[in-house]
Order: C-alpha cells, then structure tokens, then sequence
C-alpha cells in the first residue's frame, strides 16, 4: 500500500512539473512592455471593402455592418452552417420553486431540447425571476461556466450581500433584473472529435465530421446556443425580451460580443475581461495574442484565423469592428489593472474606436482615446467602460457597475 502511495506521489509530481514547463513555456516572449508594442493602423470602419465611405446610418446598417459581420463570420468566429436536417426545438420546465431565497423570486430550469435526424442535444437553461415584479422584467443573460445543472450556484451566489466569481443575485432582484444563465458545455466541447458529440453533430452533412476553414468553432457555438436561449425568452411573459443584457467573462465574454453582434434582440451587451478574440485588438499583440490562442485553444475561432497568426496587420477586421456591429444597442467593457494578459488597454482603445460608429449612429459614445482612472467608470455613455484594481475575476464593484449601466439604459424603458 505504501508503495502504491509513493507510485502516485510520483506520477502526480511528474504531471505537475510537465504542466509548470508547458505553462512556462507558453507564457514566453509575452509583450506588456507598451513602448515595444508594433506601430499598427487599424482597418477602417466606415470605409466599405471596394472603397466607398459610410456617411449614414443607413449605410452603416445595410451595408457596411454585413459586410464587417461575414468577415467576422468566415475569418475569425466560424459561420454557422446550415443544419444537415432542420432542428426541432422544444421546451421543457423541469423545474418551478416559486420560494427561491426564501420567497424573493422564481427559480424557473428549462430544458431546451434540439432535435434531429442527426440527433439530440439538450441545453439546461436557468432563469431566476424577483417576485415582487409588477410586470416583465428586464434580464441579464449570462454566458456562463457554472454547470446551470448543479446546485453550486446557490450555496454561496444567493446570498443578498456578496460572493467572487458569483452571481449576486439579491442585488439584482433588489434592482428589479431577472437572471439567466447558459452554460457553456451543455451545446459544445472543446476539440474537434469532441464536436462529433457537440452540437455541431446536428449540422454534419453525410461524410463531412469536422468544421471547415470558415466554420464555426466554440466560440460561434456558445454564441449560436445563447440565441436559442433568447428564443425561449420571447417566449417568457415573465420577461422582457426587449431589455435583455448578455453578458460574460472572459472566454465566456468573448462569446458574448460575437452574440450581441449578431443577434440584435439581445439589447446591451457586456464584456467582463475579454481579452485577445473579445474586446482586445489584435494588432497590439499585447498579453495573449493570436499566435498564442490558436495554440492553447486551436477550436476556439475557425481555422481561416489561423492563417493570420503573425500577419494581423493582414486582417480586413479588427476588435473595434465587433464592438461597432452592437452599435446602436449600449456595450460596456471591463478590464482590471492586473489582467495584463487581457490587455486592459486593447480592451479599451478597442471600445474608443468603436464609438466612431456609435456617433454616426447620433449615439454618445467615447470621447478620449485615454484610458480612464481606476475608481472613475462610464456609465452615461452607449459605450461603457470601467478599469478596476486587481485581477481576472468579476467582483461585486463590477457587478454593480453592470447593474448601474443597465439601470441608465434598460430600466428607463
Ligand atoms: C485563458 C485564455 C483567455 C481566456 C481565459 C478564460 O487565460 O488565454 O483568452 O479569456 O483563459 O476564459 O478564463
């Protein structure tokens, strides 16, 4: 037994120092030194790929918006393919506890089952409703990495005062918000054998078992899962389909600007330390770059964005590009000081070239490419920004700035 024990021991060492290398290995030749960044200039927004400038808001939505979208689609993200069979989707409430933090709200499950000859995935939906609501509520949705189908959430997140990394759920029901989560793994796993299993199974034709180039990796999934999420809501008379905030941190914020971009139900969008494929822009290859995440995370983005792993200044699109496709709907983005590898000022920059877009869209917007102090947030702005001391987390000061960003542009509604 002893000597069983020591065998462990020593596989278990061995694994650790195996990952302490890759670890180290990876986090090489990472620049955060802001005078060795490249020099770049960024694509235009409001020029169209055969030259011609956007002057209008008309031109921005009909014709400029798509085309930036299905650069996005097929070079970055993955376009999601037509399914093999038509999907049938249904709904079922597996769960209805009216007495939720004792009696405070409605804690609703939905399974939302998607279905065809191909086969069967079932997406664990949660959806928490205040009870003291006098008529549809408005929501965060909330792109997650809890499992929706545990009860690990509600030990330490119901309390009204505070969690990390938790949902605050008494303070959003206090504010009058509904809340809802995805969870991620329930559509999508993380390789490409693993899709055989995914959702992605559904949209196979015969003979074809993995995503082309321009086809949709992780990323486009949770952002394809978080819209039959909303096609639930409208369903909802508990909810107001038309204040919905998607929200999400980190990989889970990336996601959430590739939905909000796309899916224009979805009214405000926040993006909690996003980083590199999120609010970042590529061409500072500051912190996490995309040499970086492709390697890491080869089915995050679609394998087309490989092919700019060293060439970003070759992108027809950069992060602004994205942040603007929400525009005119409100978008906040959150960095902290310490999130080095997010890149708080990408984050930033990115938001303050989006707002180009905004103002032509007759929306107030970032005005100063300077990134704000920490302690000073912008809330009365379609393009939010706040940078807080400290690390990679959401904490309840982020919390309440989210909150305090839909309070000023959901609630008034
Ligand atoms: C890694 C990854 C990031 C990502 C983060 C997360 O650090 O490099 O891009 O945002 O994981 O999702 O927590």
């Amino acid at each position: 037994m002893p000597q069983l024990l020591q065998i462990l021991c020593l596989c278990f060492s061995l694994v650790f120092q195996i990952q302490a290398r890759e670890a180290k290995e990876y986090d090489k030749d990472v620049q955060y030194d802001e005078s060795k960044l490249p020099p770049y200039d960024l694509p235009p927004l409001l020029t169209t790929s055969s030259g011609q400038s956007v002057e209008t808001p008309e031109a921005w939505m009909q014709q400029r918006r798509p085309e930036i979208l299905s650069l996005f689609a097929n070079l970055i993200y993955g376009r999601v393919p037509a399914p093999a069979k038509p999907i049938e989707v249904s709904y079922e409430v597996v769960l209805e506890d009216e007495g939720f933090m004792d009696g405070m709200a409605t804690r609703k499950d939905v399974k939302i089952h998607l279905e065809n000859a191909k086969g069967r995935m079932s997406m664990h939906f949660l959806v928490f409703v205040p009870n003291n609501a006098q008529k549809p509520v408005p929501a965060f949705l909330k792109h997650s990495f809890n499992n929706t189908q545990s009860d690990d959430f509600d030990a330490s997140s119901t309390r009204p005062g505070f969690l990390k990394n938790g949902w605050p759920l008494g303070e959003l029901f206090k504010r009058g918000y509904g809340f809802c989560a995805v969870y991620q793994q329930d559509l999508v796993r993380h390789n490409e054998v693993e899709f055989l299993h995914s959702i992605h199974k559904l949209f196979y034709p015969e003979r074809q078992s993995f995503p082309k180039s321009h086809e949709w990796g992780v990323l486009s999934a949770c952002a394809w899962g978080a819209s039959r999420a909303m096609d639930y809501l409208e369903t909802d008379p508990a909810i107001d389909h038309s204040r919905i905030a998607i929200m999400g941190h980190s990989k889970m914020g990336k996601a959430t600007l590739w939905t909000a971009a796309q899916d224009e139900r979805f009214a405000l969008a926040i993006s909690a330390q996003s980083g590199c494929a999120g609010a970042a822009l590529w061409r500072r290859k500051s912190g996490e770059t995309l040499k970086k995440m492709v390697t890491r995370f080869p089915y995050w983005l679609c394998r087309n964005a490989w092919k700019f792993v060293e060439q970003e200044d070759d992108l027809p699109v950069d992060q602004h590009m994205l942040l603007a496709c929400i525009a005119p709907r409100p978008v906040y983005v959150h960095s902290s000081t310490d999130d080095t590898w997010a890149d708080s000022r990408g984050e930033y920059l990115s938001a303050y070239h989006a707002s180009e877009v905004y103002q032509l869209l007759g929306k107030k917007a970032l005005e100063s490419s300077k990134l704000p102090e920490v302690g000073k947030p912008i809330i009365k702005s379609h393009v939010g920004y706040h940078i807080r001391e400290g690390g990679h987390s959401i904490e309840m000061y982020d919390w309440q700035r989210f909150m305090d960003f839909a309070d000023y542009h959901l609630q008034a509604k």
